[in-house]
């Protein structure tokens, strides 16, 4: 019928995930295998056990995607897939699949950049987004603000030093005995406690800078976790969650504020897995609204790692002439 029908696949961590796409922004199919349940008894991704994961499992994701679209291989218009960063024996599984299928269908293969396919998730949700804008894309793997001048540009303002964003939920969780993945789970608590409750050092760097250290707060945590202890006080874990969670989106606010002012942008697009924090959501709506600048995220499931953002990224790229071939090879510290 004319249209493009892209055909992604994304296995840079530990979600194994197919998707078909009509025109880039719609959704035909979009097939997530999540390998949390396998990793949660080790309290963070295995490296090793992912790549066996994604290799078990990449056949039937895609197969899935591909006849959940209704359509056949041969009416595929491209292959995009994720080339990193990320894992390099996740990401080569994927990479692998995506080349014997461009082989075979004799269609392009279209490497994307898995921060940029974050990014796009915006536009699969929202039809009337258009670039330019500030991205803030926050997961377990990254925390970055990124400048959006169009599909297929943009320049990275700032990132984090140490852990990204979603590390430092996770490792605090794991410190409050409260399980893996952390996120959502101090999401859900802090709703019960009081973010003044401890006052958690704010990490801003140097002033004019837009990047980030999260790596002190863990230890912050920590550390008032053992004095309470020793004074043979009760923890609240509640208002530790609450004040972690406080001290972390006061900086993560500030700067993307701060660098969509500083860059004359009118809308800021939340990505990444970390995006779906409600507490989140909440101050960048209240402070978007005071500037007059529009807000865009995800529905969750397409706030952590899934193919279909991945396809969105691949029919621009796709659109601009950009052509890759089998010599495309995973690059597990790709910059952006
Ligand atoms: O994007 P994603 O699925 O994978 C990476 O590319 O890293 O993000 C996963 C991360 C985990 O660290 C998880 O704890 C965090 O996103 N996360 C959240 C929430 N939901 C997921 N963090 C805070 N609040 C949430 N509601
Ligand atoms: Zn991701």
């Amino acid at each position: 019928n004319g249209k493009i029908v892209t055909l992604a696949i994304e296995s840079s961590c530990d979600e194994t995930a197919a998707a078909v796409l009509l025109e880039g922004r719609q959704i035909l199919s979009n097939i997530i295998s999540s390998q949390i349940d396998i990793h949660k008894q080790y309290g963070g991704v295995v490296p090793e056990i992912a790549s066996r994961h994604h290799l078990n499992n990449i056949n039937a994701v895609v197969d899935m995607a591909v006849d959940e679209a209704g359509i056949t291989v041969d009416e595929v218009d491209m292959i995009g897939v994720t080339y990193g960063p990320g894992l390099v024996g996740a990401l080569l599984i994927g990479l692998a699949t995506a080349k014997a299928y461009a082989f075979a269908v004799g269609k392009p293969l279209i490497g994307i950049h898995h921060i940029h396919g974050h990014i796009c998730a915006n536009y699969i949700e929202h039809k009337d987004l258009r670039p330019p804008f500030t991205a803030l894309v926050i997961s377990g793997g990254h925390t970055n603000i990124v400048e959006v001048t169009d599909y297929n540009e943009c320049r990275i303002l700032g990132g984090t030093r140490d852990d990204a964003a979603g590390e430092a939920y996770d490792k605090v969780a794991r410190v409050l005995g409260l399980g893996y993945p952390g996120g959502p789970l101090i999401d859900r608590l802090s709703k019960k406690g009081d973010p003044h409750a401890v006052e958690f050092k704010r990490v801003f760097l140097e002033k004019d800078s837009f990047d980030f250290s999260f790596s002190g707060i863990k230890t912050g945590v920590l550390n008032y976790i053992n004095s309470e202890k020793q004074a043979g006080r009760d923890i609240d874990t509640a208002n530790v969650a609450a004040s972690f969670q406080a001290a972390v989106l006061d900086v993560i606010v500030a700067k993307t504020m701060r660098a969509a002012v500083d860059m004359n942008k009118d809308k800021i697009v939340l990505a990444g897995g970390v995006a779906s924090n409600s507490r989140l959501r909440e101050m960048m709506k209240a402070e978007c609204d005071k500037k007059g600048i529009k807000l865009y995220y995800p529905s969750p499931v397409l706030c952590t790692d899934n193919a279909a953002m991945i396809g969105c990224a691949a029919y621009y790229k796709y659109m601009a002439g950009q052509r890759d071939d089998l010599t495309l090879d995973a690059i597990p510290n790709l910059p952006l």
